[in-house]
């Protein structure tokens, strides 16, 4: 029984192909999974919730307020997130799509698909009239939810319910079960990530040039936090070093917040030892100066000067000492065409794999939330990657660290 014991979370939108899903609960109990169901009202109309319940031997859920609810009920959408080894939507409707990818949560649906652990497959089966699923905003929809990461299975080509051929017919149960049992064998299949110490550090430093100005610079911390969040849904234990930023912290990573390139360091020298793979996505300030002034500096000359001196190289500083079985991972930011840059910085370094980072300012660089990245590795083999959002980016980065690290075995 390839589920045996896994929670399949089913959310069931208002679709005929609804028709289906009592079929697909049965096969799902076959395999061994424990099956919940969720509605949405529409969902009722095309399938009763007493059919549902009865296949799943379990409550059907639809709001997030029951008449009558307890305490144990109204918190039902926060517990049924964390109970699901896999969320399959099915079948997904243009209405619910577009809910979903905007992040509204007005029922139980909509509520435990946000609340699913991060690291837990997401499965939408789109079904509807061809044109429909054609639409600019359906496909604007599965593209970005597809983009966070959810496995979007495109619907089927054939007779609609309209009686029009399309694209836009619910796959099988059977097809349905096989990509179920696919999704959560894979997330099951150990990454070789799992357990491994991460240490990545992000954000910008503050470099003090009296006790309230700073040098500084434009980071927002975004692709070390979608790293932090993609290496911990690979089952690795995270510490993220970040300097200054106004964002929240994945599930499951320790933070250590710090503020000038020196205390960074000092973070990173605690857990030089037992890190095995440390990923350096900090802006770090080039430069701090010499002596910070104490107090505050007064404006009584025309001009100043300000000395600088440089910062210690926090990611070489690690590189130089690291153990064979430790890896180094870099960024080199450039605009486009300094390729030669990047691959000179992975020697200097001594780096097992660097980003090239292409800054260009509007899509790729710092604050925005795509990056276009180019992998470099030790053995000078190159991948390109396409303008991705920041977490796509970051989930490639790891497939790459992945596969040195499946090299190195
Ligand atoms: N880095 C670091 N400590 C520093 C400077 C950089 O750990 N003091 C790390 C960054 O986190 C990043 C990489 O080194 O992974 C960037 O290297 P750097 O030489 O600073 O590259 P650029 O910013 O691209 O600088 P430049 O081209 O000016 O040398």
């Amino acid at each position: 029984m390839k589920l045996n014991d896994k929670n399949i979370l089913l959310g069931v939108c208002g679709g005929i192909a609804a028709y289906k899903i009592p079929l697909l609960i049965r096969l799902l109990k076959k395999q061994g999974a424990n099956v919940r169901v969720v509605v949405t009202r529409a969902a009722t109309r095309f399938v009763t919730e007493l059919t549902l319940s009865t296949l799943s031997q379990e409550p059907v859920c639809q709001d997030i307020f029951p008449d009558g609810s307890s305490t144990d009920e109204w918190t039902r959408h926060i517990a049924i997130g964390e109970w699901a080894d896999a969320y399959v939507i099915a079948p997904a409707t243009a209405n619910t799509i577009a809910k979903l990818a905007a992040g509204i949560c007005d029922d139980m649906l909509s509520a435990s698909f946000i609340t699913l652990r991060p690291n837990k497959p997401k499965l939408l089966f789109p079904a509807m009239d061809g044109e429909m699923f054609e639409s600019a905003s359906v496909q604007r929809n599965l593209s970005w939810l597809s983009e966070q990461g959810c496995i979007v299975v495109n619907p089927e080509s054939g007779q609609l319910a309209s009686g029009q051929c399309g694209t836009g017919r619910m796959p099988e149960p059977e097809t349905i079960t096989d990509v179920i049992e696919q999704a959560v064998t894979i997330t099951q299949n150990d990454s070789v990530l799992r357990g491994k110490s991460v240490v990545i550090t992000a954000g910008p430093t503050r470099e003090k040039i009296d006790d309230v100005r700073f040098i500084s610079n434009y980071s927002s911390g975004k692709m070390g936090f979608a790293l932090a969040k993609a290496a911990a849904a690979k089952g690795a234990e995270v510490t993220l070093i970040t300097g200054p930023v106004h964002l929240h912290t994945p599930e499951g990573v320790t933070r250590l917040n710090v503020e000038s390139s020196e205390e960074m360091q000092n973070a990173v020298r605690e857990h030089h030892t037992s890190c095995d793979i440390f990923i350096g996505a900090a802006a770090v300030a080039d430069y701090r100066p010499v002596e910070a002034i104490s107090g505050k500096f007064r404006k009584e000359h025309e001009t100043m000067e300000i000395s600088l001196v440089k910062n210690p190289d926090i990611l070489a500083g690690f590189s130089e000492q690291k153990k064979a079985h430790q890896l180094a991972i870099g960024f080199s930011l450039e605009t486009a065409g300094n390729l030669d840059h990047a691959k000179a910085k992975l020697k200097q370094k001594k780096l097992d794999l660097i980003a090239y980072n292409t800054f260009d300012g509007k899509t790729s660089g710092f604050e925005v939330d795509t990056n276009m990245l180019t992998l470099i590795d030790n053995s000078l083999s190159i991948q390109e990657l396409p303008l991705l959002s920041k977490q796509k980016a970051a989930e490639k980065m790891l497939d790459a660290i992945e596969k040195l690290l499946n090299s190195s075995k």
